[in-house]
């Protein structure tokens, strides 16, 4: 389904052709988004559960940045506006993100009986387990939560990241590539047509100056024209980092 910016980077559920729909048996979504830093409401969700019940259609929402929110925005859950015992609906979280763990990796699925069922069925055949220690270091970290708040230790990764957006919007308007600050993930989707290159050109020179981001083509055609930077390193050196891009825009 095309992400387009003009519809905030959510799919046009309406222009799925009927026959299309027919034949589809499985639609995945990912808000708040990587790599377009898009967020969705509960409306947007209400529409993909009702589309996907229509039409028979398993809906798989990838929640992985639900925590890594900013400001007042709450990222909804599929499972708040579905019925898990009728809806084939099944959600992805991870701790990656969260708990900064993408190196013990280790994630969770919620939703419909049937459908984790399946996914059990082919996990078992494809990989063979969390290491032990991994998966105590899961419980640790999800029993900060409390009640719906983030806890502490999350809430400051989030601030940190937070910062660090601000920081990179405010120095690309600097040296011209107007960008808005996302609602939330770790990454800024930054238009950069007005600089008269194409995305893998930018990031090409971009890569000279020693700045690694990431063209959006490598996430389908409708990436041409954006580049996708992500907010892992600290402030200092967003800003340094910036600085270096200004010399391919001049
Ligand atoms: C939207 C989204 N889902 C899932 C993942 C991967 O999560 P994990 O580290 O649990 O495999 C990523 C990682 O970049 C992501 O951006």
């Amino acid at each position: 389904m095309p992400l387009l910016e003009q519809n905030g980077f959510l799919p046009n559920l309406d222009e799925i052709k009927k026959e299309d729909a027919e034949k589809a048996s499985l639609m995945f979504l990912n808000y708040p988004n990587n790599p377009t830093g898009a967020v969705c409401d509960r409306n947007f969700l209400e529409e993909a559960v009702e589309f996907c019940r229509e039409y028979d259609i398993i809906l798989a929402y990838d929640n992985a940045y639900s925590e890594f929110t900013f400001g007042n925005y709450a990222a909804p859950s599929v499972l708040e506006v579905s019925d898990i015992k009728k809806d084939a609906v099944i959600e992805f979280h991870s701790l990656s993100k969260t708990f900064c763990m993408t190196g013990d990796r280790i994630g969770f699925a919620v939703g419909n009986a049937d459908v984790i069922r399946g996914l059990g069925k082919a996990k078992e055949n494809i990989d063979s387990g969390v290491p032990v220690y991994i998966q105590k270091t899961a419980v640790t970290a999800l029993g900060a939560y409390r009640d719906a708040k983030k806890p502490k230790e999350v809430q400051a990764v989030v601030d940190e990241y937070e910062k660090r957006a601000e920081t990179l919007v405010n120095e690309l308007g600097k040296i011209g590539l107007k960008a808005n600050k996302p609602k939330g993930t770790f990454y800024c989707w930054i238009g950069i047509k007005g600089t008269g290159q194409n995305s893998m050109d930018f990031v090409k020179k971009s890569i000279e100056q020693g700045v690694v981001i990431t063209p959006g083509t490598a996430f389908g055609q409708y990436g041409e024209g954006y580049v996708r930077f992500a907010l892992t390193q600290p402030s200092a050196r967003i800003r340094e980092a910036v600085e270096r891009l200004g010399k391919i825009i001049g």
